[in-house]
């Protein structure tokens, strides 16, 4: 494969830029707080790892982690890293693949940051569905979801293929869990790709029952 390809889909974005300004930025709330709320390090799933923010933290706590991202410059970016311990890379599997194609294997923790509404709709019921059978019993979502007001999803040029969710499809997802943090955002700011926008984010963590 030709170096920042995605498998399965015609290029649309250039990720470079985002991920040489993001990876060696501090975990995400919501991973620290799944990670706060476990015992003991286990098998985790960063699906869109980008950069390796969150992959990376998982890796210095102990975890065994599966990066899975469909931008090879990003695996690739990942692997190369020169923060990583010999000790945190034998902890490390990394997957280029698309969200709509992946057959998540079963784990403690499944992170996904600011990556799940890139999935288009019609993928992600089953995305989901999918994420959810792959938690152990006491295992944890932490993940970001985007809400309706979120500037993207009235852009057709950004919003088209993306999911956005509203507070009764958020609960509609969360039902059966155990829901740790649910903060909703909504905010000014700059995309690390310097694009002004407003947020509407969804926070979130949530335990499967045991
Ligand atoms: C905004 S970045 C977030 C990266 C990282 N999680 C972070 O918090 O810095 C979104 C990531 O999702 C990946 N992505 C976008 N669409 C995808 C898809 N359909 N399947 C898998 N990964 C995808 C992108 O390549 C990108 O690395």
């Amino acid at each position: 494969m030709r170096r920042g390809q995605a498998v399965g889909a015609t290029r649309v974005k250039d990720w470079a830029g985002y991920y040489a300004k993001t990876a060696t930025r501090p975990p995400r709330e919501t991973v620290r707080a799944a990670l706060a709320a476990f015992a003991a390090p286990g098998a985790a799933i960063d699906l869109g790892c980008g950069g390796g923010r969150d992959t990376v933290e998982l890796l210095r706590r102990g975890w065994r982690v599966l990066a899975v991202d469909a931008e090879a410059d990003a695996i690739a970016a990942l692997a190369a890293r020169p923060d990583l311990a010999p000790d945190d890379r034998a902890r490390l599997e990394t997957r280029v693949a698309r969200f709509e194609d992946f057959a998540p294997p079963p784990a403690d923790l499944v992170v996904s940051s600011f990556a799940l509404p890139l999935c288009p709709p019609a993928a992600f019921r089953a995305l989901w569905s999918r994420l959810r059978r792959a938690l152990r019993p006491g295992g944890r979502l932490a993940v970001h979801l985007y809400g309706p007001e979120d500037s993207w999803a009235a852009d057709p040029a950004r919003g088209r293929g993306m999911t956005f969710h509203d507070r009764v499809a958020v609960a509609a997802l969360l039902a059966g869990l155990t829901v740790e943090l649910l903060r909703e955002e909504r905010s000014e700011s700059v995309t690390p790709r310097g694009e002004a926008k407003h947020w509407h984010v969804w926070h979130v963590v949530a335990a499967k029952p045991v």
